[in-house]
C-alpha cells in the first residue's frame, strides 16, 4: 500500500520522539526542543509569532465568478515551477534531529522531493562541512535544481562555496544573513558576521548566479540588499531560530514588499502550513514561499516521496483557496482578498 501523508507523519512522530511532537498544526507551542532541535530560540516567541501573524489575516470568499481552472505555475531564477511553494533550507541532521536520519538523507529528501514535485528546494550550511556537502551533492543529483544557502562566513570562504554551487549547477545561491550570530555556529567557534552593502555587492559581482539574501526582516535591510545588487530576498526570521522576540514574517512582509517589491524578487518563509497561508503570503506581496518544518517532518517520515507528497498537498490546497477567492492564476492574487482580523 502506498504511504499516505498521514502514515508518513505517524512514522515521523515515532522517529522524532523527544525532538518534535508532530502536532496537527506546527505552531511552536509545544516543541520539546529549541535550537538545536526543531523549535525556536529562547522563549520561542519568534516562531510562534510567525504562525500568529499569518492567522491575523482573514480571506474574502468570492465564489460568483468564471475562474474555474487554477494555474499555479511561475518562472523563478530561470526555472519553470509548478507552484510557488519551495522547500526551505533545513540542515543539521546530527544536532537538530539527533542523527535519526543522515545529513545526506535529509538533503536528498528535500531537493529530490521538491524537484519531483516540479519545484525547488534550498539546502543548508552549518558548523561542519558535511552539511554543505550533503546539500551540494543532492543539488548535483537533481541536475542543479536546488539553491544552497551559505552561512554569512568571512567573504573569502563564501566565495569558495559559491564556486562549489556553480560547479554543482545550482540555479541560484543564497546567504542566510540572519545567521550572523546563530548559536549553532558561534558555539562551534565558526566565524559568522553581519555584511555591509559593499560586501554584498562584492559577493554578488563574484558570480553569474542570482544571489539571494535570506533573513530580511526590515525595510532598511531590504533596501541594503537592493543596493548591494542581490537578485532576491527571503523575508524570514529563520523560523524563529536566530533571535528571540521578532515579529512574524507576515506582519513585516507588506511594508518590505511595498518598499522593494518592484526592484527585487521577494520571497518569504515562516509558519506557512496550508494553501490558505500560501495565498495570504502572496497577497501580502511575496512571489513565492518556502516551507520548513512540515517538509522536515515529511522527510523524516517518508524521504523524498514524503516531501513531494507534502508539497503537492499544499499546492492542491492553494488551488482550492485560489478558486474560492476568484484567482485564476498567481497574478490575480492581491490585497483585495485579505481582511485584517479584529
Ligand atoms: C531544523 C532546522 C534547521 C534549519 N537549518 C537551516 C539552515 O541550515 N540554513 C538556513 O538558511 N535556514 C535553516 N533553517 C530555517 C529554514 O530555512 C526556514 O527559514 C524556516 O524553517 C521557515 O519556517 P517554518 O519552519 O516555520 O516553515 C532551519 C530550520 C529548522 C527548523
Amino acid at each position: 500500500m502506498p504511504a499516505t501523508l498521514t502514515s508518513i507523519r505517524e512514522r515521523a512522530r515515532v522517529l522524532l520522539q523527544g525532538i518534535c511532537h508532530v502536532c496537527p498544526v506546527c505552531d511552536g507551542r509545544r516543541c520539546p526542543t529549541g535550537v538545536p532541535g526543531m523549535g525556536g530560540i529562547g522563549t520561542g516567541a519568534s516562531f510562534r509569532n510567525n504562525v500568529a501573524a499569518l492567522a491575523a489575516w482573514q480571506v474574502n470568499l468570492r465564489v460568483l465568478h468564471d475562474r474555474k481552472d487554477q494555474d499555479l505555475g511561475l518562472k523563478l531564477f530561470g526555472q519553470k515551477l509548478a507552484f510557488p511553494i519551495l522547500g526551505a533550507a533545513v540542515a543539521g541532521a546530527r544536532v537538530n534531529f539527533q542523527g535519526r536520519l543522515t545529513e545526506a538523507e535529509l538533503a536528498r529528501a528535500f531537493v529530490l522531493g521538491a524537484a519531483e514535485a516540479g519545484s525547488l528546494s534550498l539546502t543548508g550550511d552549518g558548523p561542519v562541512p558535511e552539511l554543505m556537502e550533503a546539500g551540494l551533492s543532492a543539488i548535483k543529483a537533481a541536475g542543479g535544481r536546488g539553491i544552497p544557502v551559505i552561512k554569512p562566513r568571512e567573504d573569502a570562504e563564501i566565495v569558495g562555496l559559491i564556486r562549489r554551487a556553480e560547479e554543482a549547477g545550482a540555479v541560484a545561491v543564497a546567504i542566510d544573513v540572519d545567521a550572523a550570530g546563530l548559536v549553532n555556529m558561534t558555539r562551534a567557534g565558526q566565524v559568522v558576521e553581519p555584511k555591509t552593502a559593499e560586501q554584498v555587492a562584492g559577493l554578488a559581482a563574484m558570480t553569474p548566479l542570482p544571489l539571494i539574501l535570506k533573513g530580511i526582516m526590515t525595510v532598511a535591510d531590504a533596501r541594503t540588499a537592493v543596493e548591494g545588487g542581490a537578485a532576491a530576498i527571503v523575508v524570514s526570521n529563520h523560523g524563529g531560530r536566530a533571535l528571540d522576540h521578532m515579529p512574524g514574517t507576515a506582519a513585516v512582509l507588506p511594508e518590505i514588499a511595498a518598499a522593494v517589491g518592484d526592484k527585487i524578487i521577494v520571497l518569504v518563509d515562516g509558519g506557512v502550513r496550508s494553501g490558505v497561508d500560501v495565498l495570504k503570503m502572496l497577497a501580502l506581496g511575496a512571489r513565492a514561499v518556502l516551507v520548513g518544518r512540515p517538509l522536515a517532518i515529511a522527510a523524516v517520515g517518508g524521504g523524498a516521496t514524503g516531501v513531494q507528497g507534502q508539497l503537492e498537498a499544499l499546492a492542491d490546497d492553494l488551488a482550492t483557496a485560489m478558486r474560492l477567492t476568484a484567482c485564476g492564476d498567481l497574478r490575480d492574487i492581491g490585497p483585495r482578498i485579505l481582511r485584517k482580523s479584529w
